[in-house]
């Protein structure tokens, strides 16, 4: 692969990036359309990064299928799929690793510590491999972008970051791979994540400037379905990822929830400008 993308750098062609775990839906497939629109070659990395998951989270059973990924990928003009094995990602003796020591240990970080290390050092493992102009990502995994950014910013990455909007199904419901795991009445239940969401933009619409207000009208939402049990409804700051208390008007903040469907771990959020 650095061969690969040195005769590409070398030919004066630009490399678009697009890291992802595989199982591809329209989300995915909407950041290969961005990268293609913007670079001469767009390169996709399947791997299923074991270092992400926790001692008790859904690695073993995380769905694959490489076969479907290829032919979705190759039908949307991607022009290279790097698909590394996990020990030539991993080989015996590693032992570096990238950390993002502030926005990486909340939310998110908070529920899944080892999480955010885990991202961090092998999206640098393949930008150092693949050497990207361009890197793709998705609102979805909002913290995750924030995380990344300031990562590329700090370690002086050389290459831009694009972070492409959340693509929903028609009833609202946001794309994950993760969906695959509920059953129907979970799927119906899964819509009460956008639902809290858009209750509380409506509020904020409407006027309501005080978080506490606003998180606990999104949590009663939440805490209507049996079958769901929310880890957090938060509001942060769009750049610090830091909550807040009180909506000053003319920034931009995210509404960010983490609710488990029966046993299927979900998140979602929404970007508000003020
Ligand atoms: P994965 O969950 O496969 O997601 C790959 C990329 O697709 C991420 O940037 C994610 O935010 C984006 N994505 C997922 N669902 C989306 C949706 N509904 N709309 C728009 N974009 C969506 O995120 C990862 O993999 C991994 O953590 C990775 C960055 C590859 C590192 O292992």
């Amino acid at each position: 692969m650095q061969e690969i993308s040195n005769e590409i750098i070398i030919s004066g062609k630009s490399i678009g990036f697009v890291p992802t775990m595989g199982f591809l839906h329209e989300g995915h497939l909407s950041l290969v359309k961005a990268s293609k629109s913007e670079n001469d070659i767009t390169i996709v990395s399947i791997f299923v990064n074991p270092t992400q998951f926790g001692p008790n989270e859904d690695l073993s059973k995380y769905p694959r299928d490489f076969n479907r990924d290829e032919s979705l990928l190759s039908e949307n003009g991607v022009d290279y799929i790097f698909y590394p094995n996990v020990d030539e990602i991993y080989p015996n003796g590693f032992q570096t690793y990238v950390v993002q020591e502030k926005i990486s240990s909340l939310l998110e970080g908070a529920i899944r510590p080892v999480h955010f290390r885990g991202v961090t050092t092998i999206v640098s493992i393949l930008f150092n491999i693949v050497k990207p102009r361009r890197a793709y990502f998705g609102q979805k995994d909002a913290q995750q972008c924030a995380v990344l950014k300031r990562m590329v910013t700090d370690l002086c990455f050389d290459l831009e970051m694009h972070i492409c909007p959340i693509v929903r199904e028609p009833d609202g419901l946001a794309m994950s791979s993760r969906n695959v795991y509920l059953s129907l009445q979970e799927r119906m239940d899964a819509l009460v994540l956008s639902r809290s969401l858009n209750t509380a933009a409506g509020i904020i619409k409407s006027g309501e400037r005080d978080c506490a207000k606003i998180k606990s009208e999104a949590m009663s939402i939440l805490t209507q379905v049996p079958s769901a049990s929310p880890d957090y409804f938060e509001i942060v700051d769009f750049d610090t990822f830091e909550t807040v208390t009180t909506l000053n008007s003319k920034k931009s903040y995210f509404l960010l929830t983490a609710c488990k469907i029966g046993k299927t771990r979900l998140i979602d959020n929404q970007l508000i400008h003020l």
